[in-house]
């Protein structure tokens, strides 16, 4: 399960998706070939929506795992360290928590691993790379937002291959996740920088046909 999140793959996020119809829209992405699904937590605190929490997240998991995919869980949230254990018992595989919502990034990265799940850590668009420095072979992901977060559907962040580039020295044997405003468009460019998870929302469960628009994201980006 967890070897999923190590290939080039792209995620689809469930916040764009059809609450009403949660299961189906789920089953419609990995009928395409998706096996990571990523769960956007909001809390009003750290960005400004409310999303949704373990009780949603653990809706998914066990689907999601007979599937043989994995749950990305995405915390925007503040002190992501009170939290983690829920969502690890709710079935995620990878939990990912912003570097400026806690003081204690390199304790969080400890407890995540210690929970048996993969650890990441993500950073806003206007955070320096070298935030992450200290962090070599801490985190297992390093999630750079190409949006600012707390909302599906925003443009991609121009210089964010440049920053993307920039981070790969510093992150050592951790995969990089990006997440904002990837499409067909916007994948490959951020894929050669050197990212190897996409995450893509609106561009997958906003399209007519989300199957097709998965596969041809994944195609643009050279993931499986
Ligand atoms: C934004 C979330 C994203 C969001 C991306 O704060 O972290 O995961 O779902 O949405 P799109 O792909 O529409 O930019
Ligand atoms: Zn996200």
């Amino acid at each position: 399960m967890k070897a999923l999140l190590k290939e080039r793959r792209v995620a689809p996020s469930i916040l764009s998706a059809d609450f009403s119809r949660l299961g189906s829209q789920v089953e419609e992405v990995m009928d395409a070939g998706a096996r990571v699904i990523h769960v956007d937590v909001m809390d009003g605190h750290f960005v400004p929506p409310i999303t949704i929490g373990p009780l949603v997240a653990g809706s998914i998991a066990d689907q999601v795992h007979a599937a043989g995919g994995a749950v990305d869980v995405h915390l925007m949230i503040e002190a992501p360290e009170r939290h983690i254990e829920a969502f690890a018992e709710a079935g995620a595989d990878a939990i990912t928590f912003h570097q400026e919502a806690t003081p204690h990034v390199n304790r969080t990265l400890a407890a995540i691993r210690e929970l048996g799940c993969l650890a990441g850590v993500a950073i806003n668009p206007g955070t320096a790379v070298e935030a992450l420095a200290e962090l070599r072979g801490l985190a297992d992901i390093v999630l750079c937002m190409t949006v600012n977060p707390g909302w599906g559907g925003q443009a991609f962040i121009e210089g964010s291959p440049d920053k993307v580039s920039r981070l790969v020295p510093l992150v050592g044997d951790a995969r990089i996740e990006v997440d904002g405003g990837i499409d067909t468009t916007t994948a490959g460019p951020i894929a050669e920088a050197g990212a190897s998870l996409f995450v893509a929302g609106s561009a997958v469960f906003g399209a007519d046909d989300p199957a097709a628009a998965y596969a041809e994201i994944a195609d643009a980006a050279g993931a499986v």
